[in-house]
C-alpha cells in the first residue's frame, strides 16, 4: 500500500481541461489533495475550475510529446509540493475510419499523445518512485484497447499498445514497490465524441459504408453514453486508495460485457488454432 495516510497525496495528471481528467482534478483537490495538472491550455483548465479551490493545483501547460517538457513538469510538481505520488496518464482522444484511411500524419499524432507521451512521463518518474520504493502509475485506456472494433483501429492501436506496455511495466516494477493500474472505460458522457476532441480521417473512401455508418451513429451520440465521468472519476481514486483493484479495471457496464465477451471469443480461437499450432515445433508433441 503506497498511497500515503496521514498527509494529502500528490497527483500528476495529464489531459485535465475537459471530461474525466477534469472530474478528477475537481474531485482531488475537493479532497484536499495536490494536483499537478498538465493541458494544452491553463486558460481552459482554470475556467473549468470556476468555483473549486486551487489553493493546492499546480496548472502546467506540456505538450507530452516533447521529452523536456515532460521532465520540466515533473521537476516543478515536486519542487511545489515535495515529492509525488500518484500519476494518471489520461490524455486521449478518440479517431473514427478506416485503416486504409489514416493518414501517417494522423497515426502519428495519436501516437504522439498515447504512447510516446505516456513513455516521456514513465522515464520523468520512474527514477523517483524507484528511490522512493513507492509510487502509482494509472493509466487510462479504453475497453477498445482490449476489444477491436472495425473503424477503430487507429485509436484501438494506441490503446492496445498503451495496455501493452503497461502490462511489462507492472511486472517489472512490483519489486520497487510501485504500483501500476489500467482502466478500461466504456462509453463515459465527456467531450470524447464531440468535434471538439474526435479525430477523423482528412481523406475517407466510399470503400467503407459500415464504418461511414458507424461513425455517423458515434456523431449523434454525445448525451446519451452510459458512463458517468464523475463517476469514474470517483472510482480511479478509488484504485489509487484503495490499493486491491487488479491490474485492469474495468468502468461500466458496457465495458464488463464486452471484456466478457473478448474472453469467449479469444477463448474459442485458441480452440481452433489448437490443431495447427502443435505441428510447427521442431518436435511434435
Ligand atoms: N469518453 C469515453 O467514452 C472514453 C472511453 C474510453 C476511454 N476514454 C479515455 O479517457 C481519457 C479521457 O477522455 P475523455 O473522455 O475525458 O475525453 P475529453 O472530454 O475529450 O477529454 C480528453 C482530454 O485529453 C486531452 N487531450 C485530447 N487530445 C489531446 C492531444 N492531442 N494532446 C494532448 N492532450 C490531449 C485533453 O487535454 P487538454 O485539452 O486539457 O490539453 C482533454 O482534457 C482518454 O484517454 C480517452 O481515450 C474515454
Amino acid at each position: 500500500m503506497t498511497y500515503p495516510t496521514g498527509r494529502p497525496a500528490t497527483w500528476f495528471v495529464t489531459g485535465a481541461s475537459r471530461g474525466l481528467g477534469l472530474e478528477l482534478v475537481t474531485q482531488l483537490l475537493e479532497r484536499g489533495d495536490n494536483v499537478a495538472a498538465t493541458t494544452r491550455s491553463v486558460e481552459r483548465l482554470t475556467a473549468s475550475l470556476d468555483g473549486v479551490d486551487t489553493a493546492r493545483l499546480l496548472p502546467l501547460a506540456v505538450n507530452l510529446a516533447h521529452a523536456g517538457e515532460v521532465t520540466r513538469a515533473i521537476e516543478a510538481t515536486k519542487e511545489r509540493f515535495g515529492g509525488l505520488d500518484v500519476v494518471v496518464n489520461n490524455a486521449g482522444y478518440g479517431f473514427l475510419g478506416a485503416v486504409e484511411e489514416v493518414s501517417d500524419r494522423e497515426a502519428r499524432e495519436m501516437f504522439d499523445v498515447q504512447i510516446f507521451g505516456v513513455w516521456n512521463v514513465l522515464r520523468s518518474v520512474l527514477p523517483g518512485f524507484r528511490e522512493n520504493r513507492a509510487g502509482h502509475i494509472i493509466n487510462v485506456s479504453s475497453i477498445v484497447g482490449l476489444v477491436p472494433f472495425p473503424g477503430w483501429g487507429l485509436y484501438g492501436a494506441g490503446k492496445a499498445a498503451l495496455e501493452s506496455l503497461t502490462e511489462s511495466l507492472a511486472g517489472e516494477v512490483q519489486e520497487h514497490g510501485i504500483r501500476v493500474n489500467l482502466i478500461e472505460p466504456g462509453y463515459m458522457r465527456t467531450d470524447f465524441l464531440r468535434p471538439v476532441s474526435l479525430g477523423l480521417p482528412t481523406s475517407t473512401t466510399d470503400a467503407y459504408p459500415a464504418v461511414r455508418e458507424m461513425v455517423q451513429q458515434h456523431l449523434d451520440m454525445p448525451g446519451s453514453q452510459l458512463g458517468d465521468p464523475a463517476k469514474a472519476a470517483t472510482a480511479i481514486i478509488a484504485v489509487a486508495v484503495g490499493g486491491d483493484a487488479p491490474l485492469r479495471q474495468l468502468l461500466g457496464s458496457d465495458s464488463l460485457g464486452l471484456a466478457e465477451a473478448r474472453v469467449r471469443s479469444i477463448e474459442s480461437e485458441i480452440e481452433a488454432s489448437r490443431a495447427l499450432a502443435v505441428t510447427t515445433d521442431i518436435r511434435s508433441v
